[in-house]
């Protein structure tokens, strides 16, 4: 379906738990956050009622999304149940890849396509460090597993902070080389705790002139994604690489999607405060046609772009909307 701004929304990140294994420090505060009660968060029939409507709405594509959506128990189950409905295209995952050695597999079998893990350094200190605890050799064995399972593609998330792994951009673009893995650079966007701890963008225009003094690249616009994502393939290379400008670039004329939070919120845009609850009207034994009109209502409140730039830092904690 199109909102009002022509824009054909078919995509729908859907946060499954605001829990997580990893304390990012751009993303989550040491303590944690305050969490929902168990009984504020979406049930499993619950997600697949919210997605059967989505998909009546006009959704055809899933990214499940936390807080790390890995912990969520049963989340296999669900993407089993996901993937036997009509009108799905694709499911994919975004995860810290902590727990893909056990999962990758199983996911897989049940339907998932592909996944994004995040990794903002290749340095085992200084993912101790950023996630306050990580262990990087879990993560490596997380990305191979993916692979094994025949995840397709594997993409590498890093954002890109100034001062903080900037150095480490051509390592990041070797990784892509070597490996058939796609790596994309996003510029880190000043909400909630990224935006306490004032970190800087490096612009996409930049990181991208550090990379072609190294490797030159080549427009790869098949690159299987749902974003903002701009992709470039190397001569010689088992990867690819991808920008997100999410500050420098304005890609709201292309946005595509909705935010479903892990305790049934749909946000239409991840930087407005706009939100329309589903989890009480679901409760309270709406029909499927109900919550079509809620999703249909949730695209046509999409504002048309975010003023981040100019509005500054936003406060909201990305472990609850789900990146
Ligand atoms: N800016 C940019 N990306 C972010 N993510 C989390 N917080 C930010 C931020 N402030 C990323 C995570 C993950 C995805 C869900 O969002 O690293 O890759
Ligand atoms: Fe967890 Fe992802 Fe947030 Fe890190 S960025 S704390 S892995 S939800």
């Amino acid at each position: 379906m199109r909102d009002n701004f022509n824009r054909q929304i078919d995509y729908l990140r859907l946060s499954i738990t605001d829990r997580c294994n990893l304390r990012c420090r751009y993303c989550m505060p040491a303590q944690g956050v305050p969490l929902k009660a168990q009984n504020e968060i979406l049930r499993l029939e619950e997600l697949v009622t919210l997605a059967q409507a989505a998909l009546k709405a006009g959704i055809r594509k899933i990214r499940l999304t936390g807080g790390e959506p890995l912990v969520r128990r049963n989340v296999v189950s669900l993407v089993r149940s996901l993937h036997a409905l009509t009108g799905l295209e694709e499911i994919s995952l975004t995860t810290n890849g902590i727990l893909l050695p056990a999962l990758a597999t199983p996911l897989k079998e049940a339907g998932l396509v592909r996944v994004n893990v995040s990794l903002d350094t290749l340095k085992p200190e200084r993912y101790a460090y950023i996630t306050r605890g990580g262990n990087l050799h879990e993560v490596w064995r997380g990305l191979r597993a993916a692979l094994a399972a025949g995840l397709e593609p594997v993409k590498v998330n890093v954002v890109v902070m100034r001062g903080f792994n900037e150095d480490e951009i051509l390592d990041f673009a070797r990784l892509a080389v070597e490996q058939p893995l796609h790596v994309r650079f996003i510029e880190v966007m000043p909400i909630g705790m990224a935006a306490a701890a004032r970190l800087d963008y490096v612009p996409v225009a930049e990181i991208r002139a550090r990379v072609e003094a190294f490797y030159p690249l080549q427009p790869a616009p098949g690159v299987k994604g749902n974003g903002p994502a701009v992709n470039f393939t190397f001569r010689d290379g088992r990867g690819s690489i991808g920008f997100i400008g999410a500050m420098s670039e304005h890609f709201c004329p292309r946005c595509n999607r909705l935010r479903l939070t892990a305790d049934g919120r749909l946000r239409p845009c991840l930087y407005g405060d706009e939100e329309i609850d589903l989890r009480g009207p679901l409760r309270r034994g709406a029909s499927l046609e109900e919550l079509v009109a809620l999703f249909r209502q949730g695209i046509l409140c999409k504002p048309q772009r975010h003023h981040l730039e100019s509005e500054g830092r936003r406060q909201g904690l990305m472990s609850q909307i789900g990146g």
